[in-house]
């Protein structure tokens, strides 16, 4: 039999518990709880769409295990913002037509969020080189690129990061 543990996370700063085997990824336990806004993609590290941040870094969910993010702060694309109240990260992405289908858009997101936050004037090469693990097989990218300059822009226009 499989044994399972209990794991509590917290999840866009809401506590989150559940009984998972050992070897269950993030990825899939966040999914199992109802997080679907983080895609299945690959499940082997090359694609990125199961990127969220763990303690502001952007990790693979596909390639952590659950347990290990016990106690850590997780932030899904769902996280950052919402519809009445979008990250400027959102609302690029949204105005500027850089999603297609959609699917690689929370990963390329939460990537992008990512790099905001450790740089908030990137040029256009650290943009591309800070989404090159996300793999979107739609847009030709860039939109995309396009999108996160206009988000670093708005940001720095507010003044500061969010
Ligand atoms: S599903 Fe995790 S990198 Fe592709
Ligand atoms: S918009 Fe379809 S995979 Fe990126």
């Amino acid at each position: 039999m499989v044994q399972e543990k209990q794991v509590t996370l917290s999840v866009n700063g809401r506590s989150r518990t559940g009984r998972f085997p050992a070897h269950r990824t993030l990825l899939e336990a966040l999914r199992e709880l109802g997080h679907t806004e983080v895609k299945c993609g690959c499940e082997k590290g090359d694609c990125g769409a199961c990127a969220v941040l763990v303690d502001g870094k952007a990790v693979d969910s596909c390639l952590t295990l659950v347990w290990t993010a016990e106690g850590r702060a997780i932030t899904t694309v769902v996280g950052l913002g919402n519809a009445q109240s979008p990250h400027p990260l959102q609302k690029a992405f949204a105005e500027s037509g850089a999603a297609q289908c959609g699917y690689c858009i929370p990963g390329m997101v939460i990537a992008a969020k990512s790099l905001l936050d450790r740089n908030p004037d990137p040029g256009e090469e650290d943009v591309r080189i800070a989404l090159s693990g996300n793999l979107c097989r739609c847009t030709g990218y860039t939109k995309i690129f396009e999108a996160v300059s206009t988000a670093a822009a708005a940001l720095r226009e507010e003044g500061g990061v969010r």
